[in-house]
């Protein structure tokens, strides 16, 4: 029997708390035909005092404590938005209490963490999911289609980056995300994250890397006010190779002046390419060798197809789909694939725990490459 009135409980609010709260309640607007309600049944941000300060201003219920929110027999799922730190021992406990689980990435701070939390999630039953929500814009959706279609051949090249400037100021004070002890990896983990999901969504599982870490600013003041020394990488540079037989690149940084928050994709096939940009994320830039070069170049060139707001119904019913395509519109998307897979009980499909874990695994033997020199081969069938 589908539950029809999904209850959530989140835990930590956040930017990201924040984010999901309004992807939630802002769900009916966005799809016109919903199997379900979702409503937020309760709110926790660390202390009560704080949760309290924190979810007054949106009319949000206040929980008193994690330990209540987890263990609330009217809450079917909690949606991890805390710092990295304390996705295990949160999952942990909501996987316990019986609840379906969406938690913010990395899933894990170590690969270990991410393949036990992967194993439980398998076991529970329950509807597990990490937040990657670049899947969900439209133009990533289009160029999935284009990949699987054979549109671009077989796929031989890619380079990703994922730029931003927020590390270049060494005034500013260093967050959780510098402090490894928190995060449990700098940028590899924050930006990093993403951008191998979105390789390994396109292209097909990573069987190699090697990598290359950064810190620009050795010394800066720390979360307490005292001096403080940088201890997560601020740019990560990744080589991968690919089971497909492709190769290519993926830079990270928080040390790119001039980027804001510069995503990019890049991926070349045999027949045909595309080019992604977060900054102008309405458009999905596609290569087809196949279009006719003559007379004069014919029509052989990247067109730049208008994906914009047209996202699969029963979404695409606000904004207009003209409207062009921003940051949070794959967080809306993510939300509703996640009750979605909750309310039909899918504990399939992606991105599951498991993808969830195999990039902590990738980014554990970035890490070890960029400490011994060495290119760590994580697939060996693929590179015989
Ligand atoms: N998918 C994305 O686009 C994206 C973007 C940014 C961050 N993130 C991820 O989201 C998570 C949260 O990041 P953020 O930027 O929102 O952080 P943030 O610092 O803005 O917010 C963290 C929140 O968690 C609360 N918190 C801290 N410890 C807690 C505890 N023990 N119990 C309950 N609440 C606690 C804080 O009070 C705060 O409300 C991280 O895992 C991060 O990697 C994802």
């Amino acid at each position: 029997m589908p539950n029809n009135a999904l209850k959530i409980g989140i835990l930590g609010f956040g930017a990201m708390g924040k984010a999901h709260a309004y992807a939630i309640t802002n769900l009916p607007y966005f799809y016109s035909t919903l199997p379900f309600s979702a409503s937020i049944a309760g709110v926790c941000a660390s202390t009560p005092e704080r949760t309290q300060a924190r979810v007054a201003p949106f009319g949000l219920p206040a929980a008193s404590s994690e330990d209540s929110l987890i263990n609330d027999p009217n809450i079917d799922i909690i949606d991890i938005c805390t710092p990295n730190r304390f996705h295990y021992a949160s999952i942990k406990k909501a996987l316990a209490a019986g609840k379906h689980v969406l938690c913010e990435k990395p899933l894990g701070m170590t690969e270990q963490e991410g393949a036990e939390l992967a194993e439980l999630a398998a076991k529970s039953g329950r509807v597990c999911r990490v937040v990657f929500n670049n899947r969900f814009i439209p133009a990533i959706m289009r160029a999935k289609q284009l990949i699987e279609e054979g549109r671009l051949g077989r796929i031989l090249s890619f380079h990703a980056a994922y730029l931003h400037n927020s590390c270049l100021d060494p005034a500013k004070p260093a967050g959780w995300k510098q402090n490894a002890d928190i995060c449990g990896g700098g940028v590899l983990y924050d930006l990093g994250s993403h951008v191998i999901d979105l390789i390994i969504h396109l292209c097909g599982p990573v069987s190699a890397v090697s990598g290359m870490a950064q810190i620009g600013f050795t010394e800066r003041t720390g979360m307490n006010g005292e001096n403080w020394q940088t201890n997560a990488d601020e740019a990560f540079y990744l080589m991968a190779e690919l089971a497909c037989g492709a190769h290519g690149t993926m830079t990270l940084s928080k040390l790119s002046i001039g980027a804001n928050d510069d995503l990019t994709l890049d991926i070349r096939g045999t027949q045909g390419a595309i080019r992604f940009s977060l900054m102008e994320p309405s458009f999905l830039e596609f290569y087809d060798a196949a279009s006719p070069d003559q007379p004069i170049g014919g029509l052989r060139g990247f067109t730049r197809i208008e994906c914009v707001g047209r996202t699969p119904a029963p979404g695409g019913a606000f904004p207009s789909p003209k409207a062009p395509v921003g940051w949070l519109r794959g967080h809306i998307g993510s939300m509703y694939a996640f009750l979605d897979a909750v309310h039909r009980g899918d504990t399939q499909s992606g991105p599951t725990f498991a993808q969830g874990a195999e990039i902590n695994r990738i980014m554990a033997a970035a890490y070890r490459s960029a400490e011994c020199g060495q290119r760590i081969v994580l697939r060996e069938e693929d590179c015989l």
